[in-house]
């Protein structure tokens, strides 16, 4: 463990460049997202490449998602979403599995106190109910002792899938009695795990795949789509202010077009 808290003081301090230091000076970010969502895709074949388990992978996932936030706050985003263990990861086998419920388990432990300090609100995405009691508990701790903070929202998609989130909340509107004149956009969203955030304006996928794995399914509709061969542990701030620059070059029209748009 002190070996991982070094690689972090490390890389953070290698990392901790604010935006005017772009090294391309002609990649000039105009406009940034408010909420960012990432697919963290390749861990596994990062260790694999290095013939290591599969589980260094993801621990070395970790240490780029610790990465990625501070640089994310320091780019001055208010909200970052990051895909960590899907419904469908259950599928996996019971080894790794395990082996990602002890790392959340452990990243909390050992990260919390300084997510803390670094003013970094935590808060959980997902069916918390299917997790172990100690996991339950370490993540409604940090929620709590992080909820206060205001530099940057994270938001950690554990045991989240789309499709289920959208079970869950038509199981709970049926619940609560709501007639069929009263379903619009707006209340489904307000039953989503997500109610009280702003949809994603980025989402950032990994490793070269183009596919968008029952993420955020409702709230991605308009997002821009940014993907990247770079395998997820070797993500780093060259590779989000890529994506930054990237999301700046689009025109957003969000469905609806003017003859304005068409001019430009
Ligand atoms: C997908 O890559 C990645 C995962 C299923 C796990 C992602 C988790 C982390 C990066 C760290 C966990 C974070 C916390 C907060 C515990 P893959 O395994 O499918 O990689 P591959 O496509 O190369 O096999």
């Amino acid at each position: 463990m002190a070996k991982m808290q070094n690689l972090f003081s490390l890389t953070k301090k290698k990392e901790n460049i604010s935006a005017q230091t772009y090294p391309d000076t002609s990649k000039h970010i105009s406009s940034r997202p408010r909420h960012i969502a990432i697919i963290m895709d390749g861990s596994g074949r990062w260790a694999t490449k290095r013939h290591m388990p599969r589980l260094a992978g993801h621990k070395a996932g970790v240490t780029a998602l610790r990465r990625t936030v501070e640089c994310a706050a320091n780019e001055n985003i208010e909200l970052l979403s990051v895909y960590a263990f899907s419904t469908e990861n259950w599928g996996r086998p019971r080894a790794e599995v395990d082996g990602l419920m002890r790392l959340l388990w452990e990243s909390l432990r050992a990260h919390l106190a300084d997510l803390h300090r670094d003013g970094v609100r935590l808060r959980h995405l997902g069916r918390l109910q299917n997790l172990s009691p100690d996991i339950q508990q370490a993540v409604r701790d940090s929620v709590e002792l992080t909820r206060n903070n205001t530099r940057i929202g994270l938001n950690v998609c554990f045991n989240y899938g789309g499709r289920a989130e959208l079970v869950d909340a038509i199981r709970q509107i049926i619940a609560d009695g709501r007639c069929p004149e009263s379903i619009t956009e707006e209340l489904i969203a307000s039953y989503l795990y997500t109610r009280d955030l702003p949809d994603p304006d980025l989402v950032i996928r990994t490793a070269g795949e183009m596919r968008v794995s029952n993420f955020l399914l409702w709230q991605s509709a308009y997002s821009e789509y940014y993907a990247t061969p770079t395998l997820w542990p070797d993500f780093g701030h060259e590779d989000l202010l890529d994506a930054l620059y990237s999301y700046s070059q689009r025109k957003r029209h969000f469905g609806h077009r003017t003859s304005a748009d068409d001019e430009s």
